[in-house]
């Protein structure tokens, strides 16, 4: 097949860039372990406490780490206070029984949008023992600046 020299560069410029933007999406996750914000699971609403998933809020702690269920609604989060060990990754898991709210776990990298319908899940390691506050950074109506919780980060094992 014959192509033409700058037919030549142009696919291999193209054919460059695509690597180039796999490598970024490969480092993102494989290097900085970033993740979605939320991944495809969806919930009713109107039923939370009646969800298997979200009947019990709260911390489980288990082998490989720890979960922590937490509902989001106007102008609370359940439970507004939370325990969990340094050094293990914990994963949280959330959804809103009304409108969307904000989880933001303040000085860390814990943060994420908590949606009616869906369940959001992300996860994250404590180094450092000590107290963290937890603000919604979504504004979700008059009592938005009220709607915060605490977590705990105990040292040594849970
Ligand atoms: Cu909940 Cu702002």
């Amino acid at each position: 097949m014959n192509v033409a020299f700058y037919e030549k560069v142009w696919m291999w410029a193209a054919g460059i860039l695509i690597a180039a933007f796999l490598t970024t999406v490969v480092v993102g996750v494989a290097g900085s372990g970033m993740q979605p914000p939320s991944h495809v699971e969806t919930i009713d609403p109107t039923a939370v406490e009646q969800d298997p998933r979200f009947a019990q809020p709260g911390v489980t702690v288990h082998e490989r780490g720890v979960t922590v269920v937490v509902v989001g609604s106007m102008y609370a989060f359940t439970p507004n206070e939370i325990r969990v060990p340094a050094n293990r990754p914990v994963t949280f898991r959330l959804t809103s029984r009304d409108v969307t709210h904000g989880f933001q776990i303040v000085g860390t990298n814990g943060n994420t949008m908590v949606v009616p319908g869906y369940v959001s899940q992300f996860t994250t390691t404590f180094r450092e023992p000590g107290e963290y506050l937890i603000v919604c950074n979504e504004y979700c109506g008059i009592g938005h600046h009220m709607m915060h919780a605490v977590i705990n980060v105990e040292a040594g094992s849970p």
